[in-house]
């Protein structure tokens, strides 16, 4: 189960795993995630659903996770969803960072509880939290978004403490790209050219693989 699969880090993830998995995809564009599980089964031949959801309203939230909760096998949940604002705190619609916490946190929180129960019991499966290289910065002009990943990273860090000392094979990832080419900015208003060069911009393609590569191994830094 993949969230934000409509674009970037997340359609990767759903076309890399494609060929091996069946997918639920989540995200707010529903045409977007039936195009995509469209070319998908016929690429693959993958079972994909998708489900169209607001994950900072409580009720679609809600929805998710109930789904989640059906689910006897999830191999794997990549709680990926989200978004940056620009400028000061202070200045910033309070209604965009009250969602942002709610998505990059709470939509966290109880995605992974109701996954996470269920894989210690069956001692298989794998969380991926999509974080940030910024969760280890303290930055201007999105404080907001630094604490939000930070809180994402020290969270799956402790999550990992736990599982290790029940001796659990379930697994767990704070994947933390850096400038990574999507619509992330686009969504943001943000001029890619003017935050860095080109040499420091990723494909969302090459992020997923190490992602991937990383679980499989169960560790890198
Ligand atoms: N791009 C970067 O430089 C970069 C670097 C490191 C980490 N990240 C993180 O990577 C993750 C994916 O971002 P991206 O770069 O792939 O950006 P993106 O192309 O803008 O994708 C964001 C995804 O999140 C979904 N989303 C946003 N708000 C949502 C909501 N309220 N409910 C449900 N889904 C929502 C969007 O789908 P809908 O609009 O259809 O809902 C979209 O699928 C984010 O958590 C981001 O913070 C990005």
């Amino acid at each position: 189960m993949i969230t934000g699969a409509s674009s970037g880090i997340g359609m990767a993830f759903a076309r890399k795993l494609a060929a091996s998995h069946d997918l639920l995809l989540v995200a707010r564009r529903e045409d977007r995630l039936d195009q995509l599980g469209a070319e998908l089964s016929a690429d693959f031949g993958a079972g994909v659903s998708v489900l169209s959801a607001d994950l900072t309203n409580e009720e679609e939230l809600a929805i998710v996770e109930a789904r989640i909760a059906n689910l006897d096998h999830l191999e794997l949940l990549v709680n990926n969803a989200g978004f940056g604002t620009k400028g000061s705190f202070w200045e910033a619609d309070i209604d965009g960072q009250e969602q942002m916490h709610r998505l990059h946190v709470m939509a966290t929180v109880r995605l992974t509880h109701a996954a996470l129960g269920k894989m210690v019991k069956r001692n298989a499966g794998g969380i991926i939290n999509v974080a940030y290289v910024s969760a280890f910065l303290r930055v201007s002009g999105n404080a907001s978004y630094a604490a939000t990943k930070s809180w994402m990273t020290s969270f799956t860090e402790g999550l990992y403490l736990e599982l290790k000392s029940s001796r659990s094979a379930v697994r767990v990832q704070a994947l933390c790209p850096g400038f990574t080419y999507s619509e992330f900015h686009d969504v943001m208003h943000v001029d890619r050219d003017s935050l860095a060069p080109p040499l420091l911009w990723t494909k969302a393609e090459f992020v997923v693989d190490e992602s991937l590569r990383c679980l499989a191994r169960g560790n890198c830094m």
